[in-house]
């Protein structure tokens, strides 16, 4: 019986148990999908003893996604540019295969909940510059958009994405993020801003035109202030869950065999 898992220290919060739970239930499949509380110490250690235990891969998160890279045999491209994986393969010869499928599942969600969007249309402006937000940037790029803005509190982590992803990305200062947005036609808050328990984004929206489209990583409120104020701008809003829950897809393809949906009921399943 196939066995994957996520990694994490904390593990407790993490929702992918519920997902990958869910698809294993619904498709029939005799597998399972376990937490693992791996504190950074033990985190190489573990990775070498998860294949003899049975794991044919795992999802990694917070702390680890970032120094898994340097555990890994094989790392994608995409992973590397982007410097962090959350999905490991552990292949039949003993390798470890480290990819990130965060931008695949940020773009997904799009397509899935904004069918019309197209993203070379117009200038992306994305706020924030951390892991997830380089992941966004990748995938955004790689869509064809011509023009990326990019706002951080933290100005030096936007130089950072523009120096490694190239002259398309355009540094705002943080001051000056609500400027960013004008004639944007897309627009993601990827900040931990307007989280449970965190104060809401304060990037003034004034400027964020009726016609673009409004998304949010954050998912824990789905209907982030953000995306109240842009919905009531006029904008078109998709919600950070489905990021989620796409992301988990090219993973569990690869460990259990089976291309999983992503529909409502997995969407109630994971709430
Ligand atoms: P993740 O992997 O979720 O992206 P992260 O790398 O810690 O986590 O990045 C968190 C993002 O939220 C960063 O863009 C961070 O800005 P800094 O780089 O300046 O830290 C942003 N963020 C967190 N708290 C913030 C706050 N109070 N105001 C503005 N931005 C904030």
């Amino acid at each position: 019986v196939p066995i994957a898992g996520v990694l994490g220290w904390p593990i407790a919060h993490s929702r992918s148990p519920m997902l990958h739970g869910h698809w294993l239930k619904r498709y029939g499949i005799a597998g399972h999908y376990i937490p693992v509380a791996v504190a950074p110490e033990d985190l190489a250690e573990v990775l070498r003893a998860m294949p003899r235990m049975g794991f044919v891969g795992a999802n990694v998160t917070i702390p680890h996604k970032e120094s898994v890279l340097a555990l890994a045999d094989v790392v994608t491209d995409r992973a590397a540019l982007i410097g962090a994986a959350n999905t490991l393969i552990f292949r039949p010869d003993g390798k470890i295969h480290a990819d990130n499928t965060d931008g695949y599942g940020f773009i997904a969600n799009l397509r899935q909940h904004a069918p019309d969007w197209v993203p070379d249309r117009g200038p992306a402006a994305v706020i924030g510059a951390g892991g997830a937000a380089r992941a966004v940037v990748a995938s955004l790029l790689e869509s064809g958009v011509t023009e990326l803005r990019i706002a951080n509190r933290t100005r030096i982590r936007a130089e950072q994405i523009r120096s490694e992803f190239g002259a398309k990305v355009v540094v705002y200062d943080w001051a000056e993020a609500g400027n960013m947005l004008d004639g944007a036609l897309t627009v993601v808050n990827a900040t931990s801003m307007g989280m449970d328990g965190k104060p809401a984004l304060r990037v003034p929206l004034d400027a964020l035109a009726s016609g673009a489209l409004a998304t949010d990583l954050v998912y824990t409120p789905l209907m982030t202030p953000f995306l109240e104020e842009a919905q009531a701008r006029g904008c078109q809003i998709v919600d950070g869950l489905g990021m989620l829950l796409h992301q988990g897809a090219p993973g569990f393809e690869r460990w259990f065999g089976q291309r999983p949906e992503v529909d409502d009921a997995l969407r109630r399943a994971v709430l």
